[in-house]
This record gives C-alpha cells, structure tokens and sequence, in this order.
C-alpha cells in the first residue's frame, strides 16, 4: 500500500510494498511514483489512470512493476483519490493485490498490444495517444469498460 500527495510524490509506503520493491522507506518517500515504472507497462495505462483519479474516480488497474533489485511483480491496484475534511483532494492511495497468473496473461496480451502501438510512434504525446487508441480498440471490441474489462480478466481467472 503507498499514499502519494497530488503530484505523485510517495508520502506513505507500508512494509510490504517496500520489501517487493527492495527499497528503504527513505528512498520511496519522498520520490514520484515512477520510481518502480517498468519498460512494459503501457504510457495509456497511466494516462488512464490519472485521467481517472484526478477526475475524483477510482480505478482497478493491472500493473507491473519494477523493484530496485531488478526483480518484476504483478499487482492488481486500486487507486483512489482522497480527501480532508473539508472536501479539499489532498492526495491518492493504492492498494495492491497479487493477481492470479491467468489474469496476468490476459493484461500481458492487452498490454502487449499497446507497446506495439507505441512502438510506431515518435516519442512524446504521439506514442500515449497510440497507446490509449489500441486500449479503446481492444475495450471496443469486446464492448467492455477497461473498469468492466479488469473485473472480467480478474473473475473469468482460474487459478
Ligand atoms: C497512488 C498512485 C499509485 C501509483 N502507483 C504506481 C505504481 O505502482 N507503479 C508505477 O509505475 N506508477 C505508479 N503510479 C503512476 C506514476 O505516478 C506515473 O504516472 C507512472 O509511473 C508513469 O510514469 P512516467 O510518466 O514517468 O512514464 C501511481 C500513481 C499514483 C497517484
């Protein structure tokens, strides 16, 4: 589980989420969230996702992630935006669960889709724009939400 401020900036990390990402607390509080950002995860997936949270939404996300070891895991997040008493957006959570290996398999294949589509493109805007074009193709497709998508991927899963 982390908490970041509105920008990003880890500002909790519980024991957990430091032992699978192999660091101190001191070097994940205090940094931005793309600290564990690895190569294979999709720039759509994360402009998704704060299009979501900053918009005042919650989001179920497939992620894989980088520990400072070198080491990858998977996790199922759910990202939410929280608030002060007074209404005010002071920050965001995520809890994360492991996900079963056939669900993995499943956001591996979409994902995979959307690098390709990166892939094609110039560095910058051009390439989350690739990458968020191939997600609404594959959403359209199966005429799915990426919300209902991530509760199909995850329920139809057999262990
Ligand atoms: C609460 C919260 C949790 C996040 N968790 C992760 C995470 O586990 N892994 C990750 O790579 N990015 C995570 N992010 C997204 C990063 O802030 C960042 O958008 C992403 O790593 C893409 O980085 P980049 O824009 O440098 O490519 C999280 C963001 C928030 C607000």
């Amino acid at each position: 589980m982390t908490k970041t401020d509105p920008a990003g900036i880890i500002t909790y990390a519980n024991e957990t989420f430091l032992r699978m990402s192999a660091l101190a607390e001191d070097e994940a509080v205090g940094a931005p969230h793309n600290l564990i950002r690895h190569p294979d995860m999709p720039r759509g997936v994360y402009r998704l996702m704060w299009e979501t949270i900053r918009s005042g939404q919650e989001l179920f996300a497939y992620v894989v992630n980088l520990a400072a070891d070198g080491a990858h895991y998977w996790v199922l997040a759910h990202v939410t935006p929280s608030y002060d008493a007074a209404g005010r957006l002071v920050g965001y959570h995520s809890n994360r669960r492991a996900p079963r290996r056939d669900a993995v398999a499943r956001a591996e294949e979409l994902y995979g889709r959307m690098r390709a589509a990166e892939a094609g493109q110039a560095h910058g805007r051009a390439a989350v724009d690739a990458s968020v074009r191939a997600l609404d193709d594959a959403l359209a497709a199966s005429g799915q939400t990426y919300d209902e998508l991530v509760w199909a991927i995850t329920n139809e899963a057999t262990a």
